[in-house]
């Protein structure tokens, strides 16, 4: 079955196509970030109107690079929430209407849902195509069973959770401020290197060390904020630090700015990582899968590879960040349990109906 994922919740316009809920035959990701750059941010109005003008040949692109004529997809899937508004609504109208012209079944996803599934997927030609997934790691992350943990990390959620299928996750754990990806971005651009930033300062701290600052930890460790996290401090943290080197204050033990870099993303994958475990301690579940932008980190994917007690998850890098190949994956397990959407459904900014809190 094959079936064409639109996504368009943030500031990606992508579509793919994705055989049986696993082979990517086609990935077509075009991003605005160059027209958001210069405003340390995204910019809600701008995102909705390129995602119009974008969309239509994003589609055509995917069917082209996956060889396919429109009247031999079976379905069509498209985010549905969380994300902006004004954004979701193109992708999402669009899906329905080329589901009704061609009378095929339409299905909403859920965008957290959706990278949650982005392990299982496989290139139809993994070698060229996917660098940074071996195919032993491909195999063992198809192959993977519920329930395990799943975090996800992304620019607008941090989500510590349990599932138990594609579409039953329980929130064990969230952010009480900003989210993980957040703190990257606004750490990154008070560097000065903009938006987005993760990725820029992932880099940046290769060169630095990571134990010249102790920028502070959380202390959220009862009731119910066990499995919280918090990096609204951190952030601010760092952002102080910025400020002081720059008015010349420079301690001893972290006379590069590098140095900044790599002990914020220390701690910011410790903060993760903390509740994590604790999780994985109070669950007993020992597979964990991760996904979204922040999940392409490479101290965060060595950390984790560190810990031989757990089987830790990650998709290849380039299916961390939005894609709609993670949509097509997921919307096809639906269609297999014989699901459709109404195409009646509309879109939300919000996450929706996840259950809160591992009993
Ligand atoms: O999942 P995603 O593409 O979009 C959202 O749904 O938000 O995640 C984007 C986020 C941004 O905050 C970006 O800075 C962050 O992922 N990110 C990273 C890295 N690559 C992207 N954060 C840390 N390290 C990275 N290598
Ligand atoms: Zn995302």
């Amino acid at each position: 079955m094959k079936v064409l994922g639109i996504e368009t919740s943030c500031d990606e316009c992508a579509a793919a196509v994705v055989e049986d809920g696993r082979e990517i035959l086609s990935n077509v990701v075009a991003t605005q970030i160059p027209f958001h750059a210069e405003y340390n941010g995204v910019v809600p109005e701008i995102a909705s109107r390129m995602h119009t003008e974008w969309i239509s040949r994003v589609a055509q692109e995917a069917l082209d690079k996956a060889v396919l004529k429109a009247e031999e997809l079976d379905s069509v899937a498209a985010t549905a929430h969380p994300g902006l508004l004004g954004s979701l609504l193109v992708g999402l109208n669009f899906a329905k209407a080329f589901a009704w012209a061609r009378d095929i079944p339409f299905i909403a996803v859920d965008h957290m849902l959706a990278h949650l599934y982005a392990p299982r997927l496989e290139y139809a030609d993994v070698p060229e195509k996917s660098p940074s997934v071996s195919a032993t790691d491909a195999a063992s992350a198809t192959s993977v069973s519920y329930p395990f943990l799943g975090l996800l990390v992304s620019g607008g959620h941090t989500i510590i959770c349990r599932a138990d299928n594609f579409d039953d996750i329980t929130v064990l754990g969230t952010t009480i401020d900003d989210a993980v990806g957040e703190a990257f971005d606004k750490v990154s651009k008070h560097y000065g290197f903009g938006y987005p930033g993760g990725a820029v300062i992932d880099k940046l701290a290769k060169s630095g060390n990571t134990g010249a600052f102790n920028f502070p930890m959380p202390s959220l460790h009862k009731g119910d904020h066990k499995y919280d996290v918090s990096y609204s401090g951190l952030k601010n943290a760092v952002i102080n630090q910025i400020e002081k080197f720059r008015a010349g204050q420079i301690p001893e033990g972290g006379d590069k700015s590098e140095d900044i870099a790599a002990s914020f993303q220390r701690t910011a994958v410790e903060i993760l990582l903390r509740s994590l475990f604790r999780a994985a301690q109070d669950t007993g579940l020992t597979t964990i899968v991760a996904g979204g932008g922040v999940a392409a980190n490479s101290y965060l994917r060595a950390a984790l590879a560190r810990r031989q007690d757990l089987r830790c998850i990650f998709p290849p890098l380039e299916l961390c960040g939005d894609n709609g190949a993670m949509i097509a994956g997921l919307g096809y397990q639906y269609l297999v349990r014989g699901e459709r959407s109404p195409l009646t459904v509309t879109a939300s900014a919000r996450v929706k109906s996840f259950k809160k809190r591992y009993p």
